[in-house]
Parts: structure tokens; sequence; C-alpha cells
């Protein structure tokens, strides 16, 4: 699945515009800059394929990332929570990756991303309250595990753990990553060929 030529399929701004729901769709949901498309990249091993940026802000649509010969989807959403960009815009962008996170029937997995050095902050609460809510199952994936001690990782991934405990919709498993030192890029292959069974 992973060695196969991911393409790029659409980007769209509105809920009118998104592709039929045919196939499995997954979601790479987090704030502004915590890595998701650095990760979409990673996991696919295409590196130019979404687009990433040191500037907070850099997806701006859904895109829409189709497996080869198989009716498996990735969506790079835009990052919520930062502050810097224009009011109107930012609105826009978490109005739309929340209608599209409570209205998608075909998504079968939201990855939570949380930058390791900041753990879980409250839109991302706010985001796990309304996956619960709309019954969508999301899994936590640590992402710049390259820039902490093993030490501080470790205890990241215990506290988040007891953070799932009392969630609904949460899977009950945190997958560490680094996708700049390929750490855990394998493990959340397996996670998806798994529940996929692609
Ligand atoms: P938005 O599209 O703005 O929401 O951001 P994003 O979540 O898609 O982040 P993006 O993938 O563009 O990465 C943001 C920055 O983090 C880039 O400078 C990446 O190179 C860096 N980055 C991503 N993953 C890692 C990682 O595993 N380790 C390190 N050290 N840096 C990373
Ligand atoms: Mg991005």
């Amino acid at each position: 699945l992973f060695a196969r030529p991911w393409a790029f399929q659409t980007s769209v701004t509105d809920m009118a515009n998104l592709p039929e729901a045919a196939g499995t769709e997954i979601a790479f949901a987090g704030r502004s800059n915590v890595g998701k498309s650095t990760l979409i990249n990673a996991l696919t091993g295409r590196k130019g394929l979404a687009r990433t940026s040191s500037t907070p802000g850099r997806t701006q649509m859904l895109n829409f990332f189709s497996a080869p010969e198989t009716p498996l989807t990735f969506v790079d959403m835009p990052g919520y929570g930062y502050a810097q960009a224009p009011k109107d815009l930012v609105e826009a962008w978490t109005a739309l990756v929340f209608s599209y996170l409570r209205g998608r029937p075909n998504l079968r997995r939201v990855f939570l991303l949380i930058d390791s050095r900041h753990g879980l902050k409250k839109n991302d609460l706010e985001t796990m309250a309304l996956l619960d809510k709309a019954a969508v199952v999301y899994q936590i994936v640590l992402t710049k595990a390259d820039k902490i001690k093993p030490t501080q990782l470790a205890r990241l991934e215990a506290d988040t753990l007891v953070a799932l405990k009392k969630r609904i919709a949460a899977h009950p498993e945190v997958i560490s990553t680094s996708s700049e030192k390929q750490k855990g890029i394998d493990d959340l292959r397996a996670e998806i060929a798994r529940f996929t069974s692609f």
C-alpha cells in the first residue's frame, strides 16, 4: 500500500465541493504546524505530495490524496489554533475542519496529531469532544518526537493515555512519530493496514 505511488486527488474549501463519499477516508487533524502534511509525506514516501512549511497555516484547504488501486484516501486538513492568521480566515478553516469531521460518513479514523513538545491543548480537547460526539474513532499521534528526550516522551505517552481513558471514541493507543527521523512511521503504516485491511 505504501510502496505504491500515492497521488493528489483534489482540494476543497467548502463542504459543498467534497468528493463523493466513496471508499475509506482517514483524516489528519491537529493544530497548525504540528506536522500533518509532513507526516502524510513520510507515510506515503513522497516528500512533495502534501505541501509543508515552517510557517503555520500552510494548509488552507481539505486536500485529498488517494492510494493507488485501493479505495483509500488521506485527507490533509488545515490546522486549528493558529492565532496570527486573519481572524475570519481562521474561523473559515475551523468551521470547515469541524463540519468535515462531524459530517463525513466514510471517515473511518482521524489521526489527531499532537506536538510532543506541547501535549494536549484546549483546542485539541475541543476537537476530541467533537469527535466523541460524532462517534468518529480518533487516535492520538505524537509528532516531532525527535525534539524531546526519550524520558519526556515516555511520560507524555503515559499522560496522554490517561487523558484518553474517559473518552468515548478515542482509540486506546498512542503512536509516537518523528517524520524527520522516520520514527514510528512503520508502526503507523501497520496500524492503518490493520484497521483498513488494505
Ligand atoms: P498547517 O498546514 O499549517 O496546519 O501545518 P502542518 O501540521 O501541516 O505542519 P507541516 O507538516 O507543514 O510542518 C510544520 C513544520 O514542522 C515544518 O517546518 C516541518 O519540517 C516541521 N516538522 C514536521 N514534522 C517534524 C518532525 O517529525 N520533526 C521535526 N523536527 N520537525 C518536523
Ligand atoms: Mg499542512
